[in-house]
C-alpha cells in the first residue's frame, strides 16, 4: 500500500509536469518548417529541461533551464561548434576580402573605418563565420544573422550592468530606456483598460521588460524590490491599472547569454516563480524564423502586443533585413494586435549617438565608425539611426500600411517622466526616440495616439 502511494506520486508528479510542459510550449512552433512542436514524454521537471520534437519534420529543439531553444537545427548546430572551438584557419588574404564583403554589404566606405586593435581580431572573426557558413553551405542570409548574433554575444557579458539595469548603468542608457519605458507603459495600459493581453518582446535581450511586467504582475513582497522601492510608477502592481489583464510575457532573442542573464536577472529579484508557472516564457530564436504560433486557443480573446524596442530593429545589418523582422512581427500581432516599434532618431544621431556610445563603450566595445546615422564597434555591433521616413518606408515594405510615427514633440510629456526621468534630460530623450505603432484595429490605435500625443 505504502509502495502504491508513494508510486502513484510519482505518477501524478510526472503528468502534472507533462500538462505543464505540453501547456507551457503548446503555442511553440518548429523554426524551420513551421509546424507545431510537442514536448517528449520524458521525466518529471520536464518544463526546466527536456526536448520538443517537430510533428513534421522530426527535428528536435533541447529546452534548457525553462527556456526552449528554437534556432533552425542545422544553423543552430553550426552555431554551437563555431562558438565552441574556432577551428577553421583564415589566412590575412580572407580577412582583408571579408573585411571588403562586410564594408560593402553595410554600405560603409574604407575612408570611414577608424581600425583598432580588436577590429582587426572581427575581420578575422567574420572571415570565420564566412567560411564556416560557406562550408555548410548555407545563405549569405544566414551568414548576416551568425554576424549579428556574434556581435550581441560580444555585448551580453556587461550588456546589463553598462546599460538595461535602472540601478547600475550608465546615464545616458538607463534615462534612454526609461522614456521607452513610460511610453510602452501608456500603450499597455490603455489596451488593458479594456482587453486582456500578451506581450511578446522580440529581442528581449536581458529581461528589463520582462523584469519589470513580471513585477506588475506579482503582489509577492519580495519581488524586484530595490526597483519596486526606487520606481513604483514602473515596477508595482498597481502602477498597469490593470495587471490582472496582462496575461502572460514572452521574450525571444537568438543570443543565448542575453537569456542567461536575463535568467539570472529574473532570479536575483525572485521572479522564477513567474517562470516556472509560465507567466514568462522566455525563448532562444530569431526574428528571421519565429517559432511561434500565437493562433493558439491559449491567445483567445487576448491582444497580441509584439515589441520590438531599444533600437533592436537598427541592428539588423541590412534595410532587407529590417523590413523582414517588422513583416513576421506585424504577421504575429494579427489579426488584431499591436505592433511597437521603438527605434532611435537619425536625426540626431550627430548630437546624441557619439556622446551615447562612448558612455556604454564596455559593453559595445569602442567605435570604428561612427558616420551616415550609423555605428559599427569592434566588437561588431551594427546600430542603424533611422530617419522618420526610413522607419515608415521600412513598415511599407513590411505590409504595414498606416503605421501611427510619432517623435519628440508629438510625443506628450506624462506625470511619470517628472518622476522617472530628471527634467534636464527629458528633452534629449525624447528626441532621440522614434516610434512606431501599427494595428489593424483602428479603434484601438485611435486610442493609443491619444494616449500618447499632445
Ligand atoms: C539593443 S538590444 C535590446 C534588448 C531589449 N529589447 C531591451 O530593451 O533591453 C537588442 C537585442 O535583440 C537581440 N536580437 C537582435 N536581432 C535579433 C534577431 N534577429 N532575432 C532575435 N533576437 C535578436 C540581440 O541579441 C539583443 O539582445
Amino acid at each position: 500500500m505504502a509502495t502504491n502511494g508513494i508510486r502513484s506520486t510519482n505518477r501524478d508528479h510526472l503528468d502534472d509536469s507533462l500538462t505543464r510542459a505540453k501547456q507551457f510550449f503548446s503555442f511553440l512552433r518548429c523554426p524551420s518548417c513551421g509546424a507545431k512542436v510537442q514536448v517528449e514524454n520524458g521525466k518529471a521537471g520536464f518544463a526546466r529541461s527536456g526536448r520538443l520534437i517537430c510533428v513534421r519534420c522530426s527535428a528536435t529543439y533541447a529546452i534548457k533551464n525553462y527556456i526552449p531553444e528554437l534556432l533552425p537545427s542545422r544553423e543552430a548546430t553550426l552555431w554551437e561548434s563555431l562558438i565552441r572551438t574556432q577551428t577553421v584557419k583564415i589566412s590575412d588574404k580572407q580577412a582583408y576580402a571579408a573585411r571588403e564583403w562586410m564594408l560593402d554589404v553595410l554600405g560603409i566606405s574604407e575612408a570611414d573605418i577608424r581600425e583598432t586593435r580588436a577590429s582587426k581580431t572581427l575581420w578575422r572573426d567574420i572571415a570565420y563565420l564566412r567560411k564556416a557558413v560557406r562550408n555548410a553551405q548555407l545563405s549569405e542570409d544566414v551568414l548576416l544573422e551568425f554576424i549579428a548574433m556574434w556581435g550581441a554575444r560580444g555585448m551580453a557579458p556587461r550588456y546589463k550592468n553598462t546599460i538595461a539595469d535602472q540601478l547600475l548603468g550608465e546615464r545616458l542608457a538607463t534615462n534612454y530606456e526609461r522614456y521607452e519605458d513610460v511610453l510602452l507603459r501608456v500603450i499597455l495600459r490603455c489596451i488593458l483598460d479594456d482587453n486582456e493581453a500578451v506581450l511578446v518582446e522580440l529581442g528581449s535581450g536581458v529581461g528589463r521588460l520582462l523584469m519589470q511586467y513580471a513585477s506588475c504582475k506579482t503582489s509577492r513582497r519580495e519581488a524586484a524590490r530595490p526597483y519596486r522601492s526606487a520606481f513604483p510608477d514602473m515596477y508595482e502592481p498597481d502602477s498597469l491599472g490593470k495587471p490582472q489583464h496582462l496575461r502572460m510575457l514572452i521574450g525571444l532573442d537568438f543570443e543565448s547569454r542575453m537569456l542567461r542573464s536575463s535568467s539570472a536577472w529574473l532570479s536575483a529579484n525572485r521572479l522564477t516563480e513567474e517562470i516556472r508557472t509560465g507567466v514568462i516564457t522566455q525563448v532562444l530564436g530569431s526574428m528571421h524564423h519565429l517559432p511561434f504560433g500565437l493562433e493558439h486557443h491559449m491567445f483567445d480573446k487576448a491582444t497580441k502586443v509584439v515589441c520590438i524596442m531599444f533600437q533592436t530593429i537598427g541592428n539588423q545589418l541590412t534595410s532587407a533585413h529590417r523590413s523582414q523582422i517588422l513583416r513576421y512581427a506585424w504577421e504575429l500581432a494579427k489579426p488584431d494586435g499591436v505592433l511597437v516599434v521603438s527605434a532611435f532618431n537619425g536625426e540626431f544621431f550627430q548630437k546624441l549617438g557619439i556622446p551615447y556610445y562612448q558612455s556604454i563603450q564596455a559593453s559595445v566595445g569602442k567605435a570604428i565608425h561612427v558616420a551616415d546615422a550609423t555605428f559599427v564597434s569592434e566588437k561588431g555591433i551594427y546600430s542603424k539611426w533611422m530617419i522618420p521616413s526610413e522607419l515608415e518606408r521600412t513598415c511599407h515594405a513590411a505590409g504595414i500600411a498606416n503605421p501611427l510615427l510619432l517623435w519628440g514633440s508629438q510625443l506628450e510629456i506624462f506625470p511619470e517622466f517628472d518622476r522617472y526621468i530628471r527634467a534636464s534630460s527629458q528633452s534629449r530623450v525624447k528626441n532621440r526616440t522614434l516610434l512606431a505603432v501599427a494595428s489593424t484595429d483602428p479603434a484601438l490605435l485611435a486610442k493609443v495616439r491619444q494616449s500618447l500625443c499632445s
